[in-house]
């Protein structure tokens, strides 16, 4: 994964790359560095020499070096948080890598998969390698080139073209002039534009207090960026010309603003980043998307392919989908259905569901969707991101910024679009009254969720009462049916990422059929029951774990006799298929509170990175 940062401009690098990089660590936490050029111009007017500062951990260990002083002045600099991939952790894997003349420096997100075979050919060549990185060959390989023809663009374009992989890249060097050489295949990098300034990243946040334009690199791009100009390039070096774009996103959405957690603020801003979404599709009683040209009468059949968090937001939307649109609706991982050569063709309807609009095994997902002719709608947060860029016809959830890793906004505006977006296809094909006077209702009841919402957040104080009663447990279980089912997975998910507890979401019924062998006295189980015609049933398998001796908590919008339960969290009533967006909202507290009580880092949990742009 990883996270890049560059600046080039009038001001001070140093401040810019060490705020970037802050912002970009839930990327990536293992090690981090700079590289900057000095500010001693010798004769002919460049840089005389790259200086490197680079540590162990975190981005704070570089914060608080002593030799950021011999580089305050500069104003070109690169900078790289990591999560290690090739090499452990350590000061010598960490990037920016030098070339071995010291002359080239490069960091790199992304995987370098033919590192071994460039290895050997660089020494070879007689270049020697110091960290056991797949980066460290880049900066050579430049500078072989270079050797060759004393034309650096070219040799970065000739480097490239040895790589196979992915990457980001940003190089700097003495040799060519007030200038970062930056490229991009199949990992994310965007490059923004102030007024004789000009900021690179991974993501939009990590810059955004500085400028809202930005400039969206697709693969296999060169672009050679100077502090009052950027040309961009095709991997043949054919000069071509890109979109400046304008983000609507405001700074102030990226700061924590007074919360202790970027998590915490996230839960809580969820009332208005779905007020936000449903204010841009849904005006009065007509649904607005721009998918005029899909004939839906056509589709036989919808993929909803995505990972983690997104997907569960696909196996809860599945149960609305088939119910309002009739069309038969398979939800699958998209590192599995990239590799199984689904059946699907012209009249397939694939979505693809992401927050960042990187992750890699959703985007091969989408390009072998593509391949096959099949039509493609991305639901996304990252306006500009690589898997909007790619689908042919995208929606965007307006969450605005996401920067914890564990993803609570982004899922419930993603639920939200997803109920919409049934809605608006049902409408084209619905074939009597009835059914569209159904829609209609739907309609004026996803209207009232932000406030709904807002509701189901008073369930706070009652969550950190029962966050102290849980954090010390080894398992948490929760269980529920059909659209409580999908609900229970997100439960889990969200708890056993932050929190390290294990955790299962099962599916009530099933729980007969061998995890029930794991219940015995104290373990807490929690039932989610807001499906109507299943209460019952749920509330039957309830039963057996409390004569196991389970500790069970119910979350639900019905009148439920108590039954000793330990706990029972009231939600606003709602049609079911939209529960799931009110249910998540306790649960969510629940692995936050539990992940705090544990002392642990929410924002940023062990192993973790908010975009998985690596297989
Ligand atoms: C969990 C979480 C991840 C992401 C998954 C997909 O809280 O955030 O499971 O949902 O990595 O990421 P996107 O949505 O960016 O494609």
């Amino acid at each position: 994964m990883c996270g890049i940062v560059g600046y080039i401009g009038k001001n001070k690098a140093v401040p810019v790359l060490i705020n970037g990089l802050l912002s970009l660590e839930y990327r990536g936490y293992d090690s981090a560095g700079i590289a900057v050029l000095n500010n001693n111009k010798g004769n002919n007017n460049t840089y005389e020499e790259i200086e490197v500062i680079k540590d162990k951990g975190r981005v704070k260990n570089i914060q608080n070096s002593k030799k950021l002083i011999n580089v305050e002045d500069s104003n070109i600099g690169i900078a790289h948080t990591r999560w290690a991939t090739h090499g452990k952790p350590s000061k010598e894997n960490a990037h920016p890598h030098l070339d071995n003349s010291k002359k080239i420096a490069v960091v790199h997100n992304g995987i370098i998969e033919n590192y071994s075979e460039i290895r050997n050919f660089l020494y070879q060549n007689g270049y020697e390698l110091y960290s056991e990185t797949d980066t460290e060959v880049i900066p050579n390989l430049i500078h072989y080139y270079y050797n060759k023809n004393k034309d650096v663009l070219k040799a970065v374009s000739l480097a490239l073209k040895k790589l196979k992989g992915s990457y980001a890249i940003e190089v700097i060097s003495p040799i060519f002039n007030d200038e970062i050489i930056v490229a991009k295949k199949e990992s994310p990098l965007v490059i923004g534009v102030g007024k004789n300034e000009k900021y690179i990243a991974s993501d939009i946040p990590a810059i955004l207090k500085y400028t809202k334009d930005f400039y969206f690199m697709d693969d296999n791009e060169i672009a050679v960026i100077k502090e009052d100009t950027i040309r961009f390039y095709d991997d043949d070096l054919k000069e071509k010309n890109k979109e400046l774009k304008n983000i609507g996103w405001d700074a102030e959405a990226s700061e924590k603003n007074g919360y202790e957690d970027y998590m915490l603020k996230e839960i809580y801003e969820q009332p208005k980043a779905i007020f936000e979404t449903i204010g841009t599709t849904l005006n009065g009683r007509k649904i607005d998307l721009p998918l005029e040209e899909i004939d839906f009468g056509k589709i036989n059949k919808i993929y909803i392919v995505a990972c983690g968090t997104a997907m569960h937001a696909g196996m809860v939307a599945k149960y609305s989908i088939e119910k309002y649109c009739k069309i038969s609706t398979e939800v699958d991982m998209a590192s599995e259905f990239r590799y199984r050569n689904p059946i699907i063709d012209e009249n397939t309807l694939c979505i693809f569901i992401s927050q960042s609009g990187e992750t890699a095994d959703t985007i091969a997902a989408l390009k072998l969707a593509k391949e096959k002719h099949s039509k493609t709608l991305s639901i996304v947060n990252v306006v500009g991101s690589t898997i909007s860029r790619i689908s042919d016809f995208v929606l965007y959830t307006h969450a605005g910024p996401e920067v914890a890793v564990a993803s609570t906004k982004a899922y419930t505006c993603q639920l939200t679009l997803l109920n919409i977006a049934a809605l608006y296809i049902a409408e084209k094909i619905a074939k009597n009254e009835k059914d569209l006077k159904e829609i209609e209702k739907v309609k004026e009841e996803i209207k009232l969720l932000p406030n709904k919402v807002k509701e189901t957040l008073n369930t706070n104080q009652m969550i950190k009462k029962l966050a102290q009663k849980f954090y010390n447990s080894k398992d948490i279980f929760y269980i529920g049916r059909n659209i409580d089912y999908g609900a229970c997975l997100e439960a889990s998910l969200k708890l056993k990422e932050i929190s390290y507890i294990h955790s299962e979401g099962y599916a009530a019924g099933e729980l007969k059929h061998g995890p029930i062998a794991l219940i015995e006295k104290g373990v807490p189980v929690i039932g989610i029951i807001t499906e109507e015609s299943l209460a019952l049933k749920t509330i039957s398998n309830i039963q057996e774990v409390i004569t196991r001796g389970a500790d069970v908590v119910i979350v639900t919008n019905k009148k439920i006799e108590d039954k000793n339960y330990m706990e029972v969290i009231k939600i606003p009533e709602c049609i079911s298929y939209l529960s799931p967006i009110l249910s998540i909202i306790p649960m969510q507290l629940l692995a936050y509170y539990i992940a705090k009580n544990k002392e642990l880092d929410v924002d940023k949990p062990r192993n973790l990175a908010k975009s998985v742009t690596v297989e």
